[in-house]
């Protein structure tokens, strides 16, 4: 049985930052507010004409550097978002273009936040099967593009990013090696209402906008993750204290500290970038595990415990070995 290795990491966010202030100026919000239910003080949105493909290659290219490999010797690109360039192709085709690597695998994967964390669970599996060696997978998103930018309870919450890694089949040599050891995916369609798009090019033939009843999903991703996370743990017969790096979703600071008080894990075992991100779905575990493992803070051999909650309801949890 193979195992997928992490070997390399990347991100890439869209240069225009927008701090809490300059939303105030249009919308009936502040700083003080946004900051004590959510903890994000700016947001970075992508420039006109810079696409959910641009950020998600930009991610690519650095993950693929840092892994010190070709684009050639990839076989296969797992790209989750729920912003795609267009309702198709996969954006995951475009990036496979722009890295010049025609003819491998590639295909999107759409959990929304949730859609890193079952990226990696489809790669991993391809890997585990023995039909892909060498994997780029990668969380990308514009949801500047599907926000209602008059809605204060939903815009001051999103911005745009992209991150990636690449992972390596490797022999299993058991839960003491690097690489990832077991992945946990969940969904439940009844919360649709709670948080979704009122559009698609099916029901409306629009793009639509995102509409969230926000203290449901709160309710429910305490809940949810919660749940998931000691799943994860128990099917790795581990206790909480093993984890070395907890990497969440990015949603909400009050969220995160949840878990990590449920989970009893210190604030400097917490990789946070929601402060600076906001939510960027399914980029914002990929673009957290990036800054963590580039500061120096994940080293190799080091248990992470990824997880995330979004739109369906999805959630999910990783748990690996750097
Ligand atoms: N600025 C100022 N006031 C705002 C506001 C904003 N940006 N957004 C909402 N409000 C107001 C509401 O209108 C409401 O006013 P009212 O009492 O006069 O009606 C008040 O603040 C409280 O709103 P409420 O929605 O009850 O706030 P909350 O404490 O639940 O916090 C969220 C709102 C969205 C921050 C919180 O529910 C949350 O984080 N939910 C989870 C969202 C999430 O993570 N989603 C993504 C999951 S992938």
């Amino acid at each position: 049985m193979m195992k997928s290795v992490f070997i390399g990491s990347g991100a890439y966010l869209p240069q225009r930052a927008i701090a809490n202030d300059e939303l105030s100026k249009t919308i009936d919000t502040s700083d003080e507010w946004i900051v004590a239910r959510t903890g994000i003080r700016r947001r970075h949105v992508a420039a006109e004409g810079e696409f959910t493909s641009d950020l998600a290659y930009e991610a690519a290219k650095e993950a693929l550097a840092s892994a010190g490999m070709k684009a050639s010797e990839l076989d296969l690109i797992v790209l989750a978002t729920a912003t795609p360039d267009e309702t198709f192709p996969a954006t995951a085709t475009v990036v496979q273009t722009r890295l010049g690597v025609a003819g491998i695998g590639a295909f999107d994967v759409q959990a929304v936040c949730t859609g890193f964390i079952y990226a990696l669970a489809v790669a991993n599996n391809f890997i585990k099967a023995g039909q892909s060696r060498n994997v780029l997978v990668i969380g990308a998103e514009t949801f500047s593009r599907i926000l209602d930018w008059q809605d204060r309870a939903t815009c001051v919450l999103f911005g745009d990013g992209a991150g990636a890694v690449v992972l390596r089949a490797e022999p299993d040599q058991g839960n003491g090696a690097r690489g990832i050891m077991s992945t946990h995916l969940h969904a439940d369609g009844q919360h649709h209402d709670m948080l979704y798009v009122d559009g698609g090019p099916s029901s409306t033939r629009t793009t639509g906008h995102l509409r969230m009843k926000g203290k449901e999903v709160f309710r429910h991703a305490v809940v949810n993750l919660a749940q998931v996370v000691n799943e994860a743990l128990q099917a790795n017969d581990l206790e909480a204290e093993a984890i070395d790096w907890l990497v969440p979703h990015q949603a909400n600071k009050r969220i995160i500290d949840h878990t990590a008080k449920k989970l009893k894990l210190p604030p400097e075992k917490v990789v946070l970038t929601v402060e600076e991100h906001g939510n960027t779905s399914a980029a914002s575990v990929p673009l957290a595990l990036h800054e963590a493992v580039s500061d120096g803070r994940i080293t190799p051999g080091d248990v992470i415990l990824m997880e995330a909650m979004g739109g369906g309801f999805t959630w999910g949890a990783v748990l690996a070995r750097w």
